[in-house]
């Protein structure tokens, strides 16, 4: 597993993220004395901060003082496979924890691919959703911390045969409900990274979310699955006569000379607008299979003109809008 605490940030990179000037940044590591971590090796350039202390900087300056441990639900979601659903997933969230929010994010896809982003072996035996629902274990001891502010309940193959307990429950679809209800006050946001199904899995996702952020591909077949998708949530949240959460949107992979991402921006625009933040598509970019190879979330590595970068930082407000929250930044730093 990495050991981020040894890896840190760069000044420039969180004057990148918290979207102030590298001058507030220094001002601010000057005046609280923050010490650098050490160098990987003696020609590196790059002055490297702990992670710890970055969040401080977000927790001073930036991110809402009124959100306190809510327990806010974000789900990645589309039955369709390949869509980026983990990508934007591990990005969000790790980008979340960085920015000092408390952040658990949970892996429900038997895939593990969010697990192994996050360095977790999948040939190790650890607890996962399975253990939990089984009641094998309490929903806090399957819970890994990353690094600080980020904790993780990772997965694995077992996950497969969580289907069969679930179907077997009463009130199956808000099993995951009841056992987040153990975790109340305890994060700020609660991540979950779905499997491409219908699933009885995902369908207690579902249930918990406040916001469900549909992750679709900016191609024409992917269009067609987003109208069944939008059809099978509305009829599922009428039949458990609750209302539908608040529902994002996400063009990804879009390409900007591509006359099929053009053309579907523009379908996507016409029937769900509402749902979307306009002018947004998270392009495609060789930051998102690097980070997930290297088990580094792009802050830790990316440059500062990546797209990924630029569009996992537009991503996080808008996200944050949704569920009526906003950043406030606060250049006031002495
Ligand atoms: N914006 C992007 N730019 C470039 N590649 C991307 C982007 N988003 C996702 N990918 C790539 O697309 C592939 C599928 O992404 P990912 O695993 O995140 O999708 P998924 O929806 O979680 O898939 P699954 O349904 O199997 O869980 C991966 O190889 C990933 O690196
Ligand atoms: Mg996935």
């Amino acid at each position: 597993m990495n050991s981020f605490s040894s890896i840190g940030i760069t000044q420039k990179m969180i004057s990148i993220l918290a979207g102030v000037n590298l001058s507030t940044v220094n001002r601010w590591i000057t005046k609280n004395n923050v010490q650098a971590l050490p160098k990987a090796h003696e020609n590196s350039r790059n002055v490297r901060y702990p992670i710890g202390e970055i969040r401080k900087f977000f927790q001073e300056y930036v991110v809402l003082k009124e959100l306190k441990n809510n327990d806010l639900v974000l789900s990645f979601y589309n039955f369709k496979g390949g869509t980026g659903k983990t990508s934007i997933c591990y990005q969000v969230s790790t980008h979340l924890a960085l920015m000092g929010y408390n952040v658990l994010v949970i892996d429900a896809d038997p895939q593990g691919h969010l697990s192994t982003s996050l360095g977790f072996d999948n040939n190790h035996n650890f607890p996962t959703l399975f253990d939990v629902v089984q009641s094998k274990i309490t929903i806090d001891e399957a819970i890994v911390n990353i690094f600080p502010g980020l904790n993780c309940i990772p997965s694995n193959l077992s996950l497969t045969r969580l289907e069969v307990v679930l179907s077997n429950s009463t009130k199956r679809e808000e099993i995951l409900l009841r056992q987040l209800e153990n975790l109340r006050g305890k994060y700020d946001f609660i991540i979950f990274d779905s499997n491409p199904t219908i699933s009885l899995l995902n369908r207690n996702i579902l249930v918990c979310s406040d916001l469900i952020s549909i992750i679709c591909e900016t191609q024409p077949y992917s269009l067609n699955g987003l109208k069944m998708l939008m059809e099978d949530m509305t009829v599922f949240f009428s039949v458990m006569r609750m209302e539908l959460p608040e529902i994002l949107i996400v063009p990804n992979k879009y390409e900007d000379r591509s006359t099929n991402s053009a053309e579907a921006m523009t379908v996507l625009r016409q029937f769900y607008s509402q749902f979307m933040m306009t002018d947004f598509a998270f392009r495609k970019s060789e930051d998102i299979p690097t980070s997930a190879k290297q088990s580094l979330p792009l802050a830790f590595f990316a440059r500062a003109n990546s797209l990924a970068l630029e569009d996992t930082k537009d991503l996080i407000p808008a996200i944050l809008n949704r569920l009526q929250l906003s950043l406030n930044i606060d250049e006031k730093i002495a």
